[in-house]
């Protein structure tokens, strides 16, 4: 009789604190659908799940890359045609001190490798709150405790710099920035980036700038957009990671390309840069003819973008327009990105409250204590990706809700 195991394999301990409300939500959606419903999905940010297509030339470049018999280990830092595309990208974002690229399995993998190559035990780095979790998931990941700074709602989701500087340690490595933002679809001022940067020179910090939906601003026409501001063009000076990728501006996020600038004085970046390096190598490379597409796409036609900024805006505007006039709810309009992070007035969490309306009216966002948020507030963002006609359809459900659980 061969032996069995009796004792169960446990997860990791430092595992516990790992969410990622987004997709944890899918449990609850799983229910109602095996109910027979259809569940209306405003939770989710893929476009390739609506009426966005990829631009056919993008994918014809990696079709034929497949053809071609790209189909072994890339270098660990990207195929050049990549990297040339990626510097000449950075040299029209305005970011003039560049001193490495790297091309990654989307901006995801860049986040944890920059991560994992800077922070030691003990070290912390400073991330927004309300935040993409896959930060927070990074960081608990390596056993790093979280030291958040808050986002402020009174100030268009302005980074709150007071905040910033109170929880700035001798042990502080790195801040974040999401410009545009996810979950509050806001864009950092030019002179709230100068005053970060002045943070991170006092402190001798790293800042990484993820900047994955930087073609996806809204304000200005859909033509000829606000243009948005890179962190590491304001201050050149500054080590800087700029983290950018395909997913989201040229609908790819099936692909998982995403790619690493770094910036900064030279010597300064230069150990950091060396252990990026280490740890691209020990994982041997991202995914190979995709890369072949990212030059297509950086240096090819821009038109789609025109058509996607214009359905966003309209579907940004629904969106706002739908929030003032609701009870209970109120929403810094989003001038980036697809999504809105309204604020809403309950006497229950919004945990709570976004689990009932997956199960009483089919409709899914995410709840804000998934992103964090202020003690005391309570949200959820929407991701305004679908057409006028779903999106419409899903807020008469939850203003519906709203008013049938708490009254208006
Ligand atoms: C702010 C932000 N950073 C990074 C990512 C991950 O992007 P990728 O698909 O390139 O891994 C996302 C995805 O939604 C995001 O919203």
């Amino acid at each position: 009789m061969p032996l069995t195991q009796v004792h169960a394999i446990g997860a990791a301990s430092r595992l516990e604190n790992v969410r990622y409300a987004i997709r944890d939500l899918a449990c609850v959606a799983d229910e109602v659908i095996k109910q027979g419903h259809k569940v209306l999905p405003l939770n989710v940010g893929d476009p390739l799940n609506f009426d966005f297509k990829t631009p056919p030339h993008i994918i014809e470049a990696a079709y034929k890359a497949m053809r071609d018999g790209k189909n072994g280990y890339a270098p660990s830092d990207g195929i050049p045609q990549a990297l040339e595309a990626i510097r000449g990208e950075a040299a029209r974002k305005g970011i003039a001190s560049v001193r490495d690229v790297f091309v990654t399995s989307g901006v995801s993998e860049t986040v944890d490798l920059c991560i994992s190559a800077l922070v030691n035990d003990g070290e912390n780095i400073l991330t927004p709150k309300p935040d993409y979790p896959l930060y927070s998931a990074v960081l608990c990941k390596l056993g790093i405790a979280l030291n958040t700074y808050d986002l402020n709602e009174d100030d268009g989701w302005q980074p709150e710099l007071a905040d910033i500087q109170r929880k700035i340690t001798p042990r502080t490595r790195a801040i974040v920035l999401i410009n545009p933002n996810n979950p509050t679809g806001s864009l950092c001022s030019r002179e709230m980036l100068e005053q970060i940067a002045e943070l991170a020179r006092r402190h001798n910090l790293v800042v990484f700038s993820d900047e994955i939906y930087d073609k996806l601003i809204l304000d200005g026409s859909p033509e000829v957009p606000t243009p948005h501001i890179a962190f590491a063009a304001v201050a050149p000076d500054v080590p800087c990671i700029t983290f950018g990728g395909m997913s989201k501006n040229y609908l790819v996020p099936g692909w998982r390309i995403g790619w690493g600038i770094a910036s900064g004085d030279a010597a300064v970046i230069k150990p950091y840069i060396d252990g990026i390096h280490r740890l691209l190598r020990a994982r041997l490379c991202a995914n190979h003819p995709e890369q072949y597409a990212i030059k297509p796409a950086l240096e090819g036609p821009q038109d789609h973008l025109v058509e996607v900024r214009r359905k966003l805006r309209s579907r940004r505007d629904l969106t706002q327009k739908w929030c003032e006039s609701t009870p209970r709810i109120s929403c810094v309009k989003p001038r980036g990105a697809f999504y809105a992070f309204p604020r809403i007035d309950i006497p229950e969490s919004d945990e709570v409250f976004v689990k009932e309306l997956i199960r009483q009216k089919h409709v899914m966002v995410v709840h804000g204590s998934g992103f964090g948020q202020k003690p005391g507030t309570q949200h959820f963002r929407i991701v305004f990706l679908p057409d006028e006609q779903t999106l419409m359809k899903a807020y008469a459900g939850i203003a519906e809700f709203i008013r049938e659980r708490y009254g208006s």
